[in-house]
């Protein structure tokens, strides 16, 4: 069964709420295994067989980088899996039902327009007809594509390997066409066995391959950041958000057998380890000298050490993207008409966004417009209540300012007293925003651009009557519309809230860089309308797979680690802006941002090169705090070189109260690392390299336990020629070892298990050696139809930070038990009847619940231990911790009375 999902915006978050407040007990049944050398899934599925597993095969693959298969099994024990692990044929053995994360519809734009709106609008046209002559998108300007572009950079000869849904090779932006001349050129159908990676029901793969691609012949202007490219695209994604890691891997492989240059991948799998399978794969695919860059993730709003979608973005070498917020959002509305002095007057369209609907107030008609104040920069309109005088607004459509002042639930009830019903808010920015219904009263409410409202406003004042005319198609939602680009002055170019944080438990700086990907119109299956808007790092990641290409083409170079270390040493940092608009003066953290925003020119001209991309200093326990740099001129003149450098936001992991992450943006603090170089200035002969050492010093006087999180950028000013050089660096002011695995102090992980509904029916917290009286057990599960009175006996374990394969057990001991039990050894010696492992290889993300209730029955589903006294304990080794240290472990018991019924029922 599996259990893997592609993810929209804000699931995760929900998903890993209900786990944490209903016990589950994760369920792997499926398996991926790597082959040791010279084996194949015949001989592996013999030594199955020889050992008696039953096992169902699912998909053999047989790669140059990879050799194994993936297998169902029906049932399972920890002792099955660490079976099979130590087959002669196996060499790897991973769980193959990680959720996978994917690409979210969400659009960050509303988040702007929540508090603030405005509207813009006869000018659309003029953006509609933007040719890509040159290009103009925002989104080139800000990474300077658009001047690598001028000088006729393309990507030519490069190919970009997708690994993703599929895409509408007959999309005309997209060439038309799927084969050898076709933009689309290669790749395969791996959900439906098919030669054409063909898409008409998802529009992920088809969005990621226009950003990549998308051809100058389309209503919008739009191009691909790297037009010039050949794609191929490896259908791995069905019509559902969902995808299987074993099918992502035979993607990926495929994408590299095929030659592409560059592999982007644009999914996330449930694991912030670097020894996931699929992180694991695209490292080799790295270590062979192709480009694989993979979405950070969106999970931003869980802050630091995110749960879930890290692999393959975690791989060491893998160039893992974040998403800012495109400064021009493309926001697609809605096009109705007015007229000047009379309702019968010349027609001219505004843009407009609909709010929502409520039948009873239907918008079609014509209706004068009435404003609440003629004064288009008023802050408060219509935050008290109107004048006495103001007349019954029932037959107008009312204008009103948004506010800073006050909700625009209190202007509604402003001008409902008034009668008032419908409403056309505008303003602040030429940002709309989606009216939702108000609470309560009927208004309905829609939105336009400043600039529109402020047209209006100017008719008013010039005693001009204004008439809004709303056809019935807009009641249907069936009207025409428009796209119009307008400046988002709020977040643009900030970091996306949503983009995921970095740090993988390994301490690796992640992510790498950041791209627009929030707010992005791009091309979509036409059998689905063409073009969409879509936001999150699936958006970002392709951007920087274009930019990859670009800096092939302009530099001849292909090595990942080289171009890593160029687009590193050049993108451009930004400030940090949390999830609530406060914007710091201090640089965003590197683990949200990493080097900052590529800057596409700058990387193909640069001529000094730096030998590592990021310095990672680790936590204090493992300071790694002298480090020594080589800097390269590969230019034709010597240069001179100021070193220098500026620390980022320093970050708290956690917040006050312990080991609650901080979310959705981690708080800054004061202080940041001193560093000392070896030298202040460098100069270096045309050609020549030097040697920099850098020492770190980490801020002092931080709170450790909150787990601060230092970083900033070394910079390089060439004095001699305009290269300014940055390259980031990050520390944990903290120790991961003393960080505990579970909570020490938390006395809620003993729950009282009533079969019931919500999770109201598990209350936690059952105190030490309470008596738990059950039925006598016919399963080892709970049966269903268990009366709602009954306790189970049950624990529920969340994790603290993650931890590593194989090293969190929860044990069931018999203490004192009326009779004999049979016991079996467990880590540590522990003498047990159960060990409920968390589970074998998998890497057990931060912040997730497990839930294990125990009815009487062992597992084997025949064995009924006796009644007495027993005990939970959870034992987890510490992070970097030596699993052969009984002092590395962390360990917490939970004794408890285990009694049954009679058959009479009573205790
Ligand atoms: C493109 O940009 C260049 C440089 O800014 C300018 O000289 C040229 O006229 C532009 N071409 C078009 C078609 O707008
Ligand atoms: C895919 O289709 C090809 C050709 O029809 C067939 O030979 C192959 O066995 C199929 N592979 C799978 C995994 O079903
Ligand atoms: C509003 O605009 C007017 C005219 O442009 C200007 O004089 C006034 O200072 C502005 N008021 C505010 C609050 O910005
Ligand atoms: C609102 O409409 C009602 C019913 O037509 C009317 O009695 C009332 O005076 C109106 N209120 C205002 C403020 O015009
Ligand atoms: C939609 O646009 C077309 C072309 O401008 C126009 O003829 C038509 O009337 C519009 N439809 C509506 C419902 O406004
Ligand atoms: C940090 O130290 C730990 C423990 O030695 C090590 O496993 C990890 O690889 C180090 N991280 C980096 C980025 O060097
Ligand atoms: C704009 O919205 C309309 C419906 O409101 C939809 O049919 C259309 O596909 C959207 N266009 C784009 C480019 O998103
Ligand atoms: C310290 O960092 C350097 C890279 O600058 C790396 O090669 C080395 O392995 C690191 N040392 C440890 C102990 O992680």
């Amino acid at each position: 069964m599996m259990f893997t999902q592609l993810l929209a915006l804000g699931t995760c978050v929900a998903l890993t709420q209900a786990l944490l407040s209903k016990p589950t007990v994760p369920e792997t049944s499926s398996f991926i295994v790597e082959l040791a050398d010279g084996q194949d899934a015949a001989s592996f599925y013999s030594e199955l067989a020889t050992n008696g597993i039953a096992a169902v095969s699912r998909r053999n693959m047989s790669y140059s980088l990879f050799t194994g298969c993936s297998f169902d099994l029906d049932k399972h024990s920890t002792s099955t899996i660490a079976s099979i692990t130590k087959f002669a044929t196996v060499k790897n053995l991973w769980p193959n039902d990680r959720r996978v994360v994917e690409t979210p519809p969400d659009q960050d734009v509303l988040r702007v327009h929540a508090s603030k709106v405005a509207g813009a609008s006869e000018n659309h046209s003029k953006h509609l007809k933007r040719q890509a002559a040159n290009d103009t998108l925002a989104t080139h300007v800000i990474t300077q594509v658009d001047r690598l572009r001028a000088e006729g950079i393309t990507g030519k000869g490069v190919k970009i390997g997708i690994v993703d849904s599929g895409v509408d090779f007959h999309h005309p932006a997209l060439g038309g066409c799927f084969g050898p001349g076709c933009l689309i050129a290669y790749g395969h159908d791996f959900v439906d066995n098919k030669t054409e990676p063909y898409d008409n029901c998802n529009g992920h793969g088809t969005h990621i391959a226009g950003i990549i691609a998308a051809q100058p012949n389309n209503p919008y202007g739009l191009t691909g950041v790297a037009p010039g490219v050949t794609l191929g695209m490896y259908r791995v994604v069905g019509c559902s958000r969902s995808v299987d890691p074993d099918l992502a891997m035979m993607g990926i492989n495929q994408a590299y057998e095929d030659g592409s240059d560059i592999i982007s991948i644009s999914s996330g799998f449930g694991s912030r380890w670097s020894e996931d399978p699929i992180a694991v794969l695209c490292q080799r695919i790295v270590n062979n000298g192709r480009v694989v860059v993979a979405a950070a993730g969106n999970n931003g709003r869980q802050g630091l050490f995110p749960n879930g979608e890290g692999s393959p973005a975690i791989g060491k070498g893998v160039a893992a993207i974040g998403s800012v917020v495109n400064p021009d959002v493309p926001q697609n509305l809605t096009v109705s008409t007015y007229s000047v002095d009379s309702p019968t007057g010349n027609l001219s369209n505004f843009a407009w966004n609909v709010g929502f609907r409520n039948a009873s107030i239907p918008w079609a008609g014509t209706w004068p417009l009435y404003a609440t104040s003629r004064t288009a920069n008023i802050t408060n309109d219509a935050c008290q209540q109107l004048p006495a005088d103001t007349p019954d607004l029932s037959p107008y459509v009312v204008l009103v300012r948004r506010s800073q002042d006050c909700l625009i639930n209190v202007q509604a009830d402003m001008i409902y007293a008034k009668n008032g019903t419908r409403i056309m808010f505008y303003g602040p920015t030429e940002l709309t925003t989606h009216v939702d219904t108000f609470i309560s009263i009927p208004p309905v409410g829609g939105s336009v651009p400043q600039s529109q409202g402020e047209k209006w406003l100017d008719l008013l004042n010039a005693q001009h009557r204004v008439f809004l005319e709303f056809s019935p198609e807009v009641d249907a939602n069936t009207a025409n519309w428009t796209i119009i680009f307008s400046p988002n002055p709020e977040t643009g170019g900030y970091m996306s809230p949503t983009s995921s944080w970095g740090v993988s438990f390994e301490l690796d700086v992640k992510p790498q860089f950041v791209t627009p990907g929030a707010n992005i119109l791009s091309t979509w299956p036409l059998d689905l309308g063409g073009y969409q808007v879509q936001s999150g790092t699936s958006m970002a990641t392709p951007f920087a797979a274009g930019v990859y290409a670009l800096l092939i083409e302009a530099r001849k170079i292909r090595d990942p680690g080289t171009l890593q270390r160029i687009l590193s040493s050049v993108a451009k940092p930004n400030l940090y802006q949390e999830a609530s608009g406060t914007v710091h003066p201090q640089l965003a953290p590197v683990a949200w941002q990493g080097a900052g925003l590529l800057q596409a020119y700058d990387a193909a001209k640069v001529t000094t090169l730096f030998s590592v991309s990021s310095i990672a200093f680790n936590d204090t326990d493992h300071l790694n705090g002298t480090q020594t740099i080589s800097v390269t001129n590969t230019g034709s003149t010597a240069q001179s070189y100021r070193i220098g450098y500026v620390n980022s936001a320093t970050v708290y992991t956690f917040f006050e109260h312990l080991y609650n992450f901080a979310q959705p943006s981690p708080p800054v603090v004061d202080g940041g690392a001193t560093l000392t170089f070896s030298s202040t200035t460098l100069t270096i002969a045309a050609g020549a390299s030097a040697d920099l050492t850098v020492t770190v010093v980490p801020p002092t006087g931080l709170n450790a336990t909150r787990l601060p999180v230092y970083s900033g950028y070394i910079t390089l000013n060439s004095t001699t020629a305009s290269e300014n050089l940055s390259l980031p660096f990050l520390g944990l002011d903290g120790s991961l070892y003393s960080t505990p695995v579970i909570d020490p102090t938390d006395q809620t992980y003993m729950i009282r298990d009533y079969r019931g509904g919500g999770p109201e029916d598990f209350p936690p917290g059952a105190p030490p050696n309470s008596t738990f009286t059950v039925p006598i057990p016919t399963s080892a599960e709970i049966p269903e139809d268990l009366p709602d009175q009954y306790a189970i006996p049950g624990i529920h374990v969340e994790l603290i930070m993650g931890d590593i394969i194989a090293t969190v057990h929860v044990l069931l001991r018999p203490l004192e038990v009326n009779g004999t039990v049979a016991t079996k050894e467990s880590v540590l010696g522990y003498q047990v009847v159960e060990d409920f492992f968390i589970n074998e290889n998998v890497y057990v993300d931060a912040r997730l619940g497990f839930g294990y209730p125990f009815t009487g029955m062992l597992s084997d589903n025949k064995t009924i231990v006796p009644e007495g006294r027993y005990e939970w304990r959870i034992v987890a080794l510490k992070l970097t911790g030596d699993r052969e240290k009984r002092e590395d472990w962390q360990e917490r018991a939970f004794p408890f009375y285990l009694r049954y019924l009679n058959e009479t029922g009573t205790a």
